[in-house]
């Protein structure tokens, strides 16, 4: 038998258990669970570590088990392994077992041993690819907790605590209800609150394909998956679990569905109907039918013909072989925690030694440690007296570094975001005897890192009709209130920092880009233009930013703005306690590099004639 023929016979056979309360079955989510079950619970199952048996009968001295349904790809799963691996450390002179099961049929025992290891997890981990044991506790998601107190009987499940969701993280929990669920049966005690909502990621329930279905995953699903998402979903990209194959899609298919029907993923955030964009990620209205059909018939593989050729990505750099690679000249150390206060910005300098003005078409910058690394952005400074055209920026770059009043903006990193590729005819300058500086944001991730970041340069091979510049339509002179739902926030630009005349464009420009930026508190951030002649025209609209994604949105086509023309930001910050991300609703906040400080800036590319 094959492995999924037996996944669906054992599918079949649990679905025939469920006249006992204790097996789930076609239950609403969570309908199942506290205080529910009459039968005793009862698995065994291998330790991944050991190969060796485990059940839960082993633990029949502890006064109470947790078992902890969990996966190694998950982002919420993997927030909440530090915790878990305190709590079963906490808990475990106190008579409590702490016992992980994994039912991902795609997570293997390698990948599950060096999760484990990775995150200090030192109870049991116990494979369970079947899902049998997924089928006995009605378990939903990854990380759901379930506490068994000494009569074996679920008295909760759910949370293990409030800190982590999806698009929030808080810096502590302020709900704390799998210890608080502990605390009382040890205790003796009733559960207060014996069920919660998890936030994770679904654990897909197979059974058979329908016999009606019509779309199959070979011909309907994987062409759409490498269209949509092996950008990010495929190894050493950002996507926690790679989409490349059927039993990866069908592994994570309920995860899929939910993602793509809630429009999380693809990520994309500007409303399409006010601009046309070349980078839109967002998913047309006919491919999400498609996915979602598909997992409601149960995920049919097709037939193997049918599937596309793999797509061939980019290895390396994803611009392309760069004409030139500029090096950081020595490595920063990266602490394994966050010092108090944060870690300033830190700058590179980097001498370009180029002895003649060069136009670069494309430009990438990679970190050199990408998991601690929270943005890069590497700006080019030209020496003082090459008479540039200014980024008429605020004060991003720190007065102490050369020449960094007439810096412009290379290019950057940032989570979502591409590299610089500019349209043909269009480049960026970096003038002769230019230095490159580095502004690194560094965010510890509980590993010491040493970086050492790069930037590649690929350059026009003719001198272009137009240069691009950078320039940050900006307000820094704000406040925003303790506990201010909807701080409006508006900026006006191009505005020249350095002589304050009024903002507007002095010469007849292009636009070809957005890219909004806002910290924590950001909510939402809209953009339009207003011509010499007092008419406006709304160029870019977000109505949820998401401070995780610091995407750019690059027009279709560049849009032509007359000198005189203001661009105008509207950006509106939540800084109260309902917004999950507020690291304190109770302080007012003003401009500053740090998360817990905020920024206004609508990036903008700005394409001018070349002198
Ligand atoms: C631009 C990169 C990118 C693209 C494109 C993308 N994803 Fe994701 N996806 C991510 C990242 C990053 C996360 C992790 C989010 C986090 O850490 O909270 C994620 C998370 C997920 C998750 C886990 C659940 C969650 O919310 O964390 C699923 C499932 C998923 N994506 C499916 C898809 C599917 C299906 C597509 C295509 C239709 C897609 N993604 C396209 C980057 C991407």
């Amino acid at each position: 038998m094959s492995d999924r023929k037996l996944r669906h016979a054992l599918a079949v056979a649990l679905l025939a258990m469920t006249a006992s309360p204790l097996f789930g079955g076609e239950k609403k989510p969570h309908e199942a669970g506290a205080h529910e079950s009459s039968t005793s619970l009862g698995f065994t199952l291998p330790d991944v570590r050991t190969g060796k048996p485990v059940a839960l009968a082993d633990f029949s001295d502890r006064k109470a088990v947790v078992v902890v349904f969990m996966c190694t790809t998950c982002p919420i799963n993997n927030a909440y392994m530090p915790t878990l691996a305190k709590l079963s450390k906490d808990y475990r002179d106190k008579g409590v077992q702490f016992i992980g099961i994994n039912s991902i049929p795609v997570d293997t025992t390698a990948e599950i041993v060096a999760h484990a290891s990775k995150n200090g997890i030192d109870f049991p981990v116990l494979h369970d690819p079947q899902g049998r044991v997924v089928g006995q506790f009605d378990a939903r998601r990854t990380p759901e907790a379930f506490v068994l107190n000494e009569k074996r009987e679920i008295c909760y499940r759910g949370r293990i605590d409030d800190q982590f969701g999806y698009d929030f993280r808080r810096t502590k929990a302020t709900k704390h209800d799998l210890i608080e669920a502990l605390d009382a049966v040890l205790a003796g005690k009733p559960i207060a609150v014996a069920q919660t909502e998890v936030l994770g990621c679904l654990i897909s329930r197979t059974a058979p394909p329908k016999k009606d279905a019509t779309e199959t995953f070979t011909r309907d699903v994987a062409p759409l998956l490498q269209k949509h998402c092996q950008e990010c979903h495929r190894p050493g990209q950002i996507g926690p679990m790679p989409l490349l194959t059927f039993e990866q899609a069908e592994s994570w298919s309920g995860m899929i569905r939910e993602v793509v029907a809630r429009k999380r993923m693809p990520p994309w955030f500007a409303d399409s109907k006010i601009g046309h964009y070349s980078n839109d990620r967002s998913l047309p209205d006919k491919d999400r039918e498609t996915i979602l059909a598909w997992v409601d018939q149960n995920c049919p593989k097709g037939d193997p013909k049918d599937m596309p050729a793999p797509v061939q990505w980019p290895i390396g750099w994803r611009i392309g072989t760069p004409d030139v690679i500029l090096l950081m000249k020595e490595e920063y150390d990266i602490p394994a925690q966050m010092p108090r206060g944060g870690i300033a910005y830190q700058y590179f300098v980097i001498e370009t030694n180029f002895s003649e003005d060069k136009w670069v078409e494309r430009a990438e910058a990679q970190a050199g440690a990408p998991e601690a690394v929270h943005h890069i952005i590497a700006f080019v400074a030209p020496p003082r007296d090459s008479k540039e055209p200014r980024s008429l920026g605020p004060p991003v770059l720190p007065p102490f570094l050369p020449d960094a009043r007439y810096a412009t903006v290379l290019c950057g990193t940032a989570p979502g975001d591409m590299p610089t590729i500019l349209p043909a005819g269009y480049a960026k300058k970096i003038p002769k005897g230019s230095r490159i500086i580095l502004q690194m944001h560094y965010t510890p991730n509980g590993r010491a890192q040493k970086d050492r970041s790069r930037i590649g340069l690929i350059f026009a091979k003719e001198p272009p009709k137009r240069q691009v510049l950078t320039v940050p339509i900006f307000e820094y002179r704000f406040q925003i209130p303790p506990g201010d739902a909807n701080h409006k926030v508006e900026s006006r630009g191009p505005w020249d920092y350095v002589s304050g005349a009024k903002p507007g464009l002095d010469r007849d420009a292009q636009i070809l880009s957005f890219m909004p930026h806002m910290h924590v508190r950001g909510k939402d951030f809209a953009i339009d233009v207003i011509y010499p002649d007092g008419k406006k025209d709304d160029l870019l609209s977000i109505p949820h930013f998401n401070f995780n994604w610091q995407n750019s949105y690059r027009f279709a086509k560049p849009i032509d703005v007359p000198k005189g023309t203001v661009i105008h930001c509207t950006a509106h910050f939540d800084n109260s306690a309902a917004n999950p991300s507020n690291p304190d609703p109770t302080k007012a906040v003003r401009w500053g590099d740090q998360t817990w400080q905020e920024m206004m800036i609508g990036w903008t590319d700005l394409a001018i004639e070349r002198k």
